[in-house]
């Protein structure tokens, strides 16, 4: 089995950069449009163990210099997806994507959706509604993109629904490949009783981040998450032939991070499925269950396809003589 090469600086020929220490290190030895899709949810500076809250304009300071370093290593074609919550102050909310947007502006970035992510669990407020969801800013850095719907296309409502009158009468209306996802995505988040739960007090659940990876990359595209945490991102673009890298401050979440991978390549770490429905409790339908990761290394396997693609290039111009 090829192991994937994992390196703790930034190296081209490695197929995983963990990077322990400030983002901006790690971004400052990235050249100019390496990378293909930057994703990231960053510290929301609300007190989590692993930040201590700044001064809103500091916060947003430190915030410009890691996005600007991200469109420096962003190649042409590539995609930014920033995901954040809510600041909350004495209980008022300061949405951090309205924030943050002014940043992003100036930058001459598209933005192509505000993707709400909806998910069914967290705090019960009681002086008002109870949040339960956050945003995907999706932004390309050019008008030309990488977008690869029919990757992540979802199951038709009514997958047998037929045009009823004019040429094409009795032909399906519907895409049979699925229909486009939407930009409202009801996804569960990562508590207590998920597959994938960490110690890490806020980490993406996979299935997020592999719609954003097998639609905004290809195969050996490198994906970039400057605020790694405990490695969801990286295991998302492994598991689809992407190589991936990203710094994160503290040790611990940088372990858990490597024996995720380890068990992702003993074929042992469980995630919930993409296919799963979200539950429903007066739900018919049976659960899909948890799926088994098994991580190779990406470039290894390139190189076999790329190689079977030459054989087969050559078989084809072999036939012909
Ligand atoms: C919202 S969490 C990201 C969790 C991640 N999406 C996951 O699935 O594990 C933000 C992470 O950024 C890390 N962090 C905060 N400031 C950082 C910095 N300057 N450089 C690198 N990592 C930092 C925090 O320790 C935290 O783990």
């Amino acid at each position: 089995m090829e192991k994937i090469k994992l390196t703790s600086s930034f190296d081209k020929s490695a197929d995983l950069v963990l990077f322990e220490g400030d983002t901006l290190d790690l971004l400052s030895q990235i050249p100019d449009g390496f990378v293909q899709l930057v994703v990231t949810s960053p510290p929301y500076n609300i007190n989590k163990q692993y930040e201590s809250k700044l001064d809103m304009d500091d916060y947003l300071t430190q915030q410009e210099k890691v996005i600007k370093e991200c469109v420096r290593v962003l190649n042409d074609k590539g995609s930014i997806c920033w995901q954040v919550g809510n600041y909350v102050d004495n209980g008022e909310i300061i949405p951090l994507d309205i924030l943050l947007y002014p940043i992003f502006f100036p930058l001459n970035l598209h933005l192509r959706n505000r993707i709400v992510w909806h998910f069914g669990h967290g705090l019960h407020a009681s002086k008002r509604f109870s949040g339960r969801y956050e945003v995907i800013l999706w932004f390309t850095k050019g008008d030309e993109y990488t977008f690869n719907l029919d990757a992540v296309r979802v199951p038709q409502k009514y997958p047998n629904k037929k045009y009823f009158k004019g040429p094409k009468r009795g032909e399906l209306s519907g895409n049979p490949l699925g229909k486009n996802p939407t930009d409202i995505w009801e996804i569960p988040n990562v508590k207590s009783n998920h597959v994938e739960k960490t110690i890490h007090p806020c980490q993406f659940p996979i299935e997020l981040i592999e719609r954003l990876v097998l639609s905004l990359t290809n195969e050996g595209d490198w994906v970039l998450d400057p605020f790694m945490g405990v490695g969801s991102t990286a295991i998302a673009a492994l598991m689809h032939n992407r190589r991936a890298l990203g710094a994160e401050i503290m040790h611990e979440y940088i372990e858990i991070a490597k024996q995720r991978i380890e068990e992702a390549e003993r074929g042992t770490l469980r995630i919930r499925p993409m296919e799963r429905d979200v539950y429903d409790p007066n739900g018919t339908t049976k659960n899909v269950p948890p799926k088994y990761v098994q991580l190779k290394s990406p470039s290894k396997q390139l190189d076999l396809f790329l190689k079977d693609n030459q054989l087969n290039l050559f078989k084809e111009e072999n036939k012909t003589k």
